[in-house]
């Protein structure tokens, strides 16, 4: 049985996936991290790889090469390790993860992030190549929506040929129906929930949802005590309590001005929020007298011993701001959302 997987993760949130994979498949161990994706092995394949939330994908390893030559030599070596690659117990695999069924349609997808003097498709034509001869007679070749995918990824200095466990439902989850700008990838949603530390007795708070995605997935990740959400636009506000509701998450969701918020001081525990950035919502300007105003709120309603998550890609301001206002920043996590670098604040009262 293939004890070699590998999780594709957002640029920048592959430790924190793997906190993830530690902690819900016991004896996972990590082989390898690189960029957004973090190869690991596991003792066995269980079935709830796939509720992994912190994973955009996740496959079973074929094959995994170190410093790929770039030339046509580079076609040649992929041709060679998938022929030879354990193709049994990828597919082994597949099917645990599939209710036991049998894959009858195939394709490959490939992805180049490193340099090579091939072009990405000829090194998907010599995986196929190899594949349509290695693979169990009777499956068929498609374009598009095949049963099995074997995903290759070029990267710079490691090159992996996988067979993809999941579908597009692992990263776009089944209950977000519908989409505001600015919604958060619900993969992100879910690493601000695992780096708010959760706890069954949390009282979180998202004084921004937006679309009600932080809130969802921190529900989805472990119980809660309360849930409460709000935004300052009534469309948002609907929108979330549809998708919580999709998502089978009670919260309470409200509309309200951050600035003001109708709670008590010291009456949640944790504070999980993505802020305006100042580029599809509000401006620059407009944030930093925004930021400094929903400090002081934040402050007033997060117990003595909370936790507050917080992203923006507004990094500078807003540490500033944090540390103007005696917050300590015990981690911080930068990657890259809708193109743009942005930082996830883990932070508490110093
Ligand atoms: C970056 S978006 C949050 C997106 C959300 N995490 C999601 O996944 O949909 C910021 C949200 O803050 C809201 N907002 C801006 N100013 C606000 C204020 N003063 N009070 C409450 N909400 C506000 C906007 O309407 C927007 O939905």
């Amino acid at each position: 049985m293939a004890n070699l997987f590998y999780a594709m993760t957002m640029p920048g949130l592959e430790t924190l996936a793997f906190s993830e994979i530690r902690a819900k498949l016991s004896g996972a161990e990590l082989v390898k991290f690189m960029r957004g994706v973090a190869l690991f092995r596991s003792p066995m394949i269980y079935e709830d790889i796939l509720d992994l939330r912190t994973t955009e994908d996740v496959f079973a390893s074929l094959v995994h090469i170190k410093g790929l030559r770039r030339g046509p030599e580079g076609l040649r070596v992929l041709h060679s390790a998938t022929l030879n690659a354990d193709l049994e117990a990828a597919l082994m695999s597949w099917r645990r993860t599939h209710h036991g069924a049998r894959p009858r349609t195939w394709r490959v997808v490939s992805q180049m992030t490193g340099s090579y003097d091939f072009r990405r498709m000829d090194g998907g034509k010599a995986i196929s190549d190899a594949l349509r001869r290695s693979l169990p007679r009777g499956m068929r070749l498609v374009e598009d929506d095949a049963d099995l995918e074997v995903w290759l990824w070029l990267g710079s200095g490691d090159v992996l040929i996988g067979v993809r466990l999941s579908d597009a439902s692992m990263r776009h989850r089944t209950y977000k129906r519908e989409h505001l700008p600015a919604s958060l990838r619900p993969t992100v949603a879910a690493a601000m929930g695992w780096l708010s530390r959760p706890d069954e007795h949390d009282i979180v708070l998202d004084p921004l949802c937006g679309a009600g995605t932080i809130l969802i997935e921190r529900a989805l990740l472990g119980p809660v005590e309360d849930a409460i959400g709000g935004d300052i636009r009534d469309e948002a506000v609907s929108l979330a309590r549809r998708n919580a509701r999709a998502a089978d998450v009670d919260a309470t969701w409200k509309v309200w001005d951050a600035r003001t918020l109708p709670l008590s001081a010291s009456s949640v525990t944790r504070i999980i929020t993505n802020l305006p950035f100042g580029k599809q919502i509000g401006t620059k300007e407009e944030n930093e007298q925004l930021y400094t105003t929903l400090i002081q709120e934040f402050d007033r309603v997060l117990a003595p011993k909370g936790l507050m998550v917080s992203l923006t890609s507004e990094d500078r301001l807003w540490d500033t701001i944090l540390r103007e206002h005696d917050w300590r920043i015990i981690k911080k996590v930068v990657f890259v959302v809708l193109g743009q670098p942005a930082s996830i604040f883990v932070t508490e009262r110093s």
